[in-house]
C-alpha cells in the first residue's frame, strides 16, 4: 500500500509516506533560508519514498518564535527564501507542505525578545531545563484575535512561497495545544473551560486561513491528541476534537502527543499513537497521518495493511539518513 496514491482536499500524494516536520535550527538568526536548509531539505525529497515534506514548525510572528534559527514563516521577507525550499522539494517530485507554529509558553524570551504568551499562566514542566522559568502572560481576547490573523497571514505566504498545503500546529505542548489541554488552560472565560471552548481557538484559526487561502487549498492540522497523563487530555478528547476540525473544514487529520510531545512514555513500537490515530479514523471521513517509531517500510507497510492511518510519518529515520531504505542508505534498525 505504501506506493498508493492518496488524495488530501485537492492535493494527490503519489504515495503513504510523509516525512513529518523536524526542526533542524539551520536557519539564519532572522530565521531565513540558508544552502544549509536546502541542502537538507533536497537530500530528503529525493528518496522516492517520500510523496511529500513537512517542513519544520516555522513561527508565525516572533511572540511564538521557539527556539533560535527556526524558519521564520512571519514576513514577506521570508518569501524569497520559503520559495527556494519549496523549488528543491518539488525538484524532486515531492509535494511541499508548511507547518505553522505559534509557540506560546513555549517561546524562550531570550530568543523572541519579549514575556511568553499563553492561554494561562502556567509555566510548562519543560521550560526550566530550558534556562527559562519565566511565568508566561495570559492572552487577552484581542490578543487572540492578533494570533488568529497571525496564522492566516503566514498561510497566505506559505501559498505564496509555492507550498502545496499547510499544516496548522496543534500538538507538542505549543500554544494551541496549550489551549486544549486542561493542564494549560485554566481560563474562564469563552476560550477556557468547556473542550468546546478549549476548541474556540481553532475553530478560528481554521475559519480564518480558509478564508485566507480559499476552498480549494488543501489544509492541514496536527492535533496533539492525548497527553498520557492524569489530568490531561484523553483520546475521547481528540476523537470530538477531529469531528469539529473535519466540520470546520480541513483536509488531514495528523495524529501526535500533547503535553507528552511526540513521544509516549513506555512506547516505542512502530505508530506508538496508533491508538490515537484509529480513533480518529473511526470519527472522520478525513486522511490521518500516523508518526512514531516507524524505522522500516515495512512497518509503514504494516501499519497501512491494519487500517491504523492512512499516511504514515517518518521522522527520525529519514532526518538520520536520507537515504532511508534505498540501495544507497544505512540500516536504520
Ligand atoms: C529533532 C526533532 C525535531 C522535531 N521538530 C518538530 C517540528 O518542528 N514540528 C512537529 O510537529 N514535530 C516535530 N518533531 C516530531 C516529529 O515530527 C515526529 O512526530 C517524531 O520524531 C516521532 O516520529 P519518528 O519516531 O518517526 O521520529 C520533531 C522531532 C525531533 C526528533
Amino acid at each position: 500500500m505504501i506506493k498508493e496514491k492518496l488524495q488530501v482536499g485537492t492535493m494527490e500524494l503519489d504515495g503513504r509516506i510523509v516525512m513529518p516536520p523536524l526542526g533542524t535550527y539551520k536557519c539564519t538568526e532572522d530565521g531565513k533560508v540558508t544552502d544549509e536548509i536546502l541542502a537538507h531539505y533536497a537530500a530528503r525529497a529525493q528518496n522516492p519514498h517520500v510523496s511529500m515534506i513537512i517542513t519544520e514548525h516555522s513561527y508565525i510572528a516572533l511572540q511564538g518564535k521557539a527556539k533560535a534559527r527556526q524558519l521564520s514563516v512571519s514576513s514577506d521577507d521570508d518569501l524569497e527564501g520559503l520559495q527556494k525550499l519549496v523549488t528543491v522539494i518539488h525538484d524532486s517530485g515531492a509535494k511541499a507542505m508548511c507547518q505553522l507554529n505559534h509557540a506560546g509558553s513555549a517561546a524562550l524570551s531570550e530568543v523572541s525578545g519579549q514575556q511568553a504568551v499563553a492561554p494561562s499562566p502556567v509555566i510548562l514542566p519543560t521550560k526550566p531545563a530550558m534556562g527559562d522559568d519565566t511565568e508566561p502572560a495570559e492572552l487577552s481576547q484581542p490578543q487572540i484575535r492578533q494570533i488568529v490573523r497571525w496564522f492566516a497571514e503566514a498561510a497566505v505566504r506559505a501559498v505564496q512561497a509555492g507550498y502545496d498545503a499547510v499544516e496548522i500546529h496543534s500538538a507538542h505542548a505549543y500554544l494551541l495545544n496549550q489551549f486544549y489541554s486542561p493542564l494549560t488552560n485554566k481560563r474562564t472565560d469563552v476560550y477556557g473551560g468547556s473542550l468546546d471552548n478549549r476548541l474556540r481557538i481553532h475553530r478560528e484559526v481554521i475559519a480564518a486561513v480558509r478564508e485566507a487561502v480559499g476552498t480549494a487549498y488543501p489544509v492541514a492540522i496536527r492535533l496533539g491528541g492525548c497527553d498520557y497523563t492524569e489530568g490531561g487530555s484523553t483520546i475521547e478528547d481528540a476523537v470530538y476534537a477531529a469531528k469539529v476540525f473535519e466540520e470546520a473544514g480541513v483536509d488531514l487529520i495528523d495524529v501526535s502527543g500533547g503535553m507528552c510531545r511526540y513521544t509516549v512514555p513506555g512506547r516505542t513500537e512502530p505508530g506508538y499513537f496508533r491508538d490515537l490515530s484509529e480513533a480518529v479514523k473511526r470519527a472522520v471521513a478525513l486522511p490521518v497521518l500516523l508518526t512514531g517509531g516507524v524505522k522500516t517500510r515495512d512497518d509503514a507497510e504494516k501499519l497501512l495493511q491494519e487500517g491504523a492511518a492512512d499516511l504514515i510519518g517518518v521522522g527520525r529515520a529519514l532526518f538520520k539518513d536520507a537515504a532511508w531504505e534505498t540501495a544507497g542508505g544505512a540500516q536504520t534498525q
